[in-house]
């Protein structure tokens, strides 16, 4: 290891209390070295301002309205009455109301503050009831033109809802120059089936910086560490991290990472992607016959306000009546709270230190394991500098924190439902002890 290595190993191992850095042998940092040291070609490309998984395809029924944000933006996303996904400002242009407690009548937007009613197209269908028909004035006509939702691209696609946002709702969709295809970002598009698998989902909230979770996600030393003893995987604990090469390579498309284990065949352990904007994609092996595989979309709602979309996908467990019998939701639910409490731990600490200036360039010292996060800051910092997503809707501290106070998914500091997914381990179980012990008594 040369000196510069050994000096910035030893800065590491003071700031998070040695036990990581220790665990990494030499010939894996030489490894890892060779294979990154070199200029890559490609630089990641892709931006901020772009499309967004920001729903699950069944977490939205007709007649139902999903308020979230995008950058403090406020918005909503309901199904229309072709039940296609429709996504606006939460705006009413008749007076600015919110569409908070507002409803869908027949796939029509409806406002709550004087009934305003507006078709998928964003046209409002009930302009008499604003202008209550005798002061309907020569205007009406001209009104009647101006008066509309403002959207964004919304598109629906593997059991994702997807929307594509610049920064600025317009009247009318087709005044929206797509720059980015979202085809790339599809999973299928890496050879993952996801038909071939089972999949169970979370939306977890975190109060803290979303690029920090993103970081967190693309960090392949804490897995072995934080989370250790909670991912039921032999292969993942403290000690395990000895045994393995790297190979970093960045695309215009994407940043990957591999994994594989540093003695006998060459199989991949673990294949890391980060996609921009906000999706990582973690396979356990290669994407096209990974056993497991993690998709993790990342939503910008606010300042020190995220959302992580979770979707674990299992292939050994596409029978229902099995996934029941196993109890595949509840005890994945139980891992995802776990892990999700680990590291939130970590976040809202490190947060803070990145807000109140700490984490600098010469504060923190990188490893050749940590190229991934650096190729990820790189690309995050040029895009922040160039679009500046957070000023386009600034919130001043004055602002009236409304959405702030909207109730979190999944917070991992609320323990209550993960007391109430044991619960239901525990009835489960139960029940599945007393149910035969019941036949057997019957029978006898
Ligand atoms: S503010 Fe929405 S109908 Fe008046
Ligand atoms: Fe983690």
């Amino acid at each position: 290891m040369s000196e510069e290595r050994l000096k910035q190993a030893k800065a590491l191992e003071i700031q998070s209390g040695a036990a990581v850095v220790s665990s990494v042998d030499n010939s894996t940092q030489e490894h890892t070295e060779e294979k990154t040291s070199s200029k890559p070609e490609n630089q990641l490309s892709g931006s901020l301002l772009g499309w967004y998984s920001v729903l699950s395809s069944k977490s939205i029924k007709d007649g139902e309205l999903y308020h979230f944000s995008m950058y403090n933006e406020p918005l909503i996303i309901y199904r229309d009455k072709d039940s296609r996904v429709r996504c606006i400002k939460d705006l009413c242009p008749h007076r600015g109301a919110s569409f908070l407690g507002g409803k869908i009548v027949k796939g029509e937007l409806v406002c709550p503050y004087h009934g305003g009613r507006f078709s998928a197209e964003g046209e409002c269908t009930n302009l008499d009831r604003l202008t209550c028909q005798h002061i309907i004035d020569s205007n009406y006509n001209n009104y009647a033109k101006r008066i509309h939702l403002y959207q964004y691209p919304c598109v629906e696609q593997e059991g994702y809802i997807y929307i594509y946002y610049s920064g600025t709702a317009k009247t009318n969709l087709e005044d929206f120059e797509i720059k980015s295809s979202l085809k790339d970002s599809q999973p299928s598009s890496y050879g993952f089936k996801p038909n071939e698998y089972k999949y169970e989902e979370v939306y977890v909230d975190f109060k803290c910086d979303w690029a920090r979770i993103i970081e967190n996600h693309l960090d392949i030393l804490h897995i072995f560490w934080i989370h250790g003893d909670t991912i039921p995987d032999k292969d993942v604990n403290r000690k395990a991290i000895t045994s393995f090469n790297q190979t970093i390579k960045r695309s215009k498309r994407e940043i990957e990472s591999k994994y594989s284990h540093k003695t006998g065949d060459k199989e991949e352990f673990i294949t890391l992607k980060f996609i921009p904007p906000g999706r990582v994609c973690i396979y356990k092996g290669n994407p096209d016959s990974a056993r497991y595989i993690q998709i993790l979309d990342h939503v910008p709602l606010g300042r020190n306000r995220a959302r992580v979309i979770v979707r674990h996908y299992r292939k050994f467990l596409k029978n229902k009546f099995l996934t029941k019998l196993i109890m595949f939701k509840p005890l994945q639910h139980r891992i995802f709270y776990k892990i999700f409490s680990e590291d939130y731990l970590v976040l809202k600490t490190q947060s803070f230190n990145e807000q109140m200036g700490y984490i600098k360039k010469d504060n923190v010292k990188l490893l050749g394991e940590d190229k991934m996060i650096q190729y990820y800051w790189d690309w995050y910092q040029n895009a922040l500098n160039n679009e500046r997503p957070w000023d386009i809707h600034h919130k001043a501290p004055s602002t009236n924190n409304f959405h702030e106070e909207a109730p979190m998914l999944y917070p991992p500091e609320n323990p209550k439902l993960s007391n109430e997914n044991s619960r239901e381990i525990t009835i489960q179980l139960i029940l599945r002890l007393l149910i035969p012990l019941g036949l057997i008594i019957l029978i006898i």
